[in-house]
């Protein structure tokens, strides 16, 4: 069937029948000579470490024109690195530094503690030289552990990240290698050489220059390089909401956003390179990278929403205008959060964005008119492992809910959880696998993908239609209310809703 039709097509076209106004034969027309058509040129690649670094500048249109921004905005696209980050930069120049200077070699073993973009550059690295590669994460079944162990990387998942990567070179000293990002001034110099290097011959001076800060390298290599060029040029940082390595006056509290932002403990580098930040929510960002996708066509991760949303404010906050220059550094896509903004659900879920506007009687009704079939265990957080096996077996189900001294909810332990951590032990090169400890603490042992929904909040109750755009997503919803101590907010759970409360609700 297949055959035939893709015959049928290409049949029609020789005879110039084809689908379009000028039949199936292309023609040149100035309507339909894209880019890409003149575009011939093709270059050949030894290895795709080539295709490190050298990322495109894009020029924005259409969002800084809806934001009513008058000055000329540019993404330094780093997802366009072989592996999607900017880390691929310093994965590289580290490697090759080391290799120079003689501590790496063909028999080097990498190894890495870091779940995020530096241990997939280091594992794409490892990858084309061939040597053995080991990357330490907390989480071996999130999307950057998958790619990192596609690369050929062994993954080890534990708790203690760093202290294991120590093990692991203590005991092979004139193997291991361990390149630790956070620490090497390679990385400074990389921006300061080459990322930085390449804005400036691209568009020459540059007004103000934009991003987040993780280690804070990229903004200390960018900014100096910039600044030498521009003494003008003003270097803003992006800083989540939550994060206090700038805005220090805050209180640090969690943000969603990943890759920048911390304590002020988290920083590596000189803050004063920095001219200025500002404070983006968690909301803004992936608002803002959402935006970029659906306007410009950039399919950028989180901080880049982060990055985006704090250059149109700076832009605004300092008069920024018109024929002036600012670039702001995209570092990764969306590879890695595939399950989290870029879904709807999610969104709506972390109630970013409203879910859809539905007509079914029960869609809009407040969650509370939903009975709730089941009861769960509740158990405090120093409880065992075994312990909340036996609790869920006398109630009949696989979820145990975990509280602190004040009852405050602190997360929950599943049997799939337990059981996925029982049969995927810590292993770690030339030792037995451990025996998971069903006596150690739940609270060791919690399951990270839980979903909560407040009963009440400041608008009202959340709807029936929201928690089934939720059970989407995740098996299981926890409903919480807010209490209040002395010191911080914190939620008391009240129930555990299922596809079960759901279909019982609405047949
Ligand atoms: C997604 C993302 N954004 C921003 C950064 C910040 O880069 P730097 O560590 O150079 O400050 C990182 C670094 O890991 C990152 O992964």
């Amino acid at each position: 069937m297949y055959k035939m039709a893709s015959n049928l097509v290409s049949i029609r076209r020789r005879n110039g029948e084809g689908r379009g106004a000028g039949g199936g034969r292309y023609e040149k027309t100035p309507e339909n000579v894209s880019d890409l058509g003149a575009k011939t040129e093709t270059k050949l690649y030894n290895s795709v470490l080539e295709l490190v670094g050298n990322t495109p500048l894009i020029k924005l249109n259409k969002l800084p024109r809806d934001h009513g921004v008058p000055c000329e905005i540019y993404a330094k696209c780093e997802f366009f690195n072989p592996s999607g980050s900017i880390k691929d930069r310093i994965a590289l120049s580290v490697i090759q530094d080391a290799r120079q200077a003689g501590v790496v070699n063909n028999d080097t073993e990498f190894v890495e503690a870091s779940s995020g973009n530096t241990g997939i550059g280091i594992a794409l690295n490892a990858a084309v030289s061939e040597n053995k590669c080991i990357i330490i994460t907390e989480d071996n079944s999130s999307e950057e552990a998958n790619t990192i162990n596609l690369l050929g990387a062994e993954v080890i998942q534990a708790k203690n990240k760093d202290a294991i990567a120590y093990r692991l070179k203590d005991e092979n000293p004139d193997k291991v290698v361990i390149l630790n990002q956070g620490d090497n001034p390679v990385n400074q110099r990389t921006h300061y050489e080459n990322t930085a290097e390449e804005i400036v011959s691209a568009l020459g001076d540059v007004d103000m220059v934009v991003m987040g800060t993780g280690t804070g390298d990229t903004m200390t290599g960018i900014g100096l390089k910039l600044k030498e060029r521009n003494p003008k040029c003003v270097v803003v940082v992006a800083e989540p909401d939550g994060s206090v390595v700038f805005n220090t006056k805050d209180k640090e509290h969690p943000f969603l956003v990943e890759g920048i932002g911390g304590s002020n403990l988290s920083i590596t580098i000189d803050k004063s390179v920095a001219d200025h930040f500002e404070v983006v929510t968690d909301q803004e960002s992936f608002l803002m990278s959402r935006e970029m996708a659906k306007k410009e066509g950039l399919l950028c991760g989180g901080s880049s929403g982060t990055a985006m949303a704090a250059a149109i404010k700076a832009v605004k906050a300092l008069n920024v205008g018109p024929g002036q220059r600012v670039v702001v550094i995209l570092p990764d896509g969306i590879r890695n959060y595939m399950s989290k903004f870029v879904s709807d659900q999610w969104m709506e879920a972390h109630r970013f964005i409203e879910p859809p506007a539905h007509t079914m009687k029960w869609w809009k009704r407040p969650i509370t008119d939903i009975y709730l079939r089941r009861s769960y265990p509740k158990l405090n957080k120093d409880s065992t492992c075994v312990h909340a096996l036996r609790a869920m077996n006398t109630h009949n189900v696989n979820l145990a809910v975990i509280v602190d001294d004040l009852g405050g909810f602190v997360g929950v332990v599943t049997k799939d959880n337990l059981r996925n951590r029982a049969t995927n032990p810590t292993k770690l090169p030339g030792q037995d696998s451990e025996n998971f400890d069903f006596e150690g603490a739940v609270f060791d042992n919690l399951d990270r993908h839980v979903f909560t929904l407040a009963e009440k909040s400041e608008a009202g109750h959340p709807t029936v239609g929201l928690l089934s755009r939720m059970l989407d997503i995740t098996p299981f919803v926890i409903i919480v209310n807010k209490g209040t101590s002395d010191e911080n907010d914190f939620f008391i759970p009240t129930g555990v809703v299922t596809s079960d409360d759901i279909l019982d609700y609405i047949i």
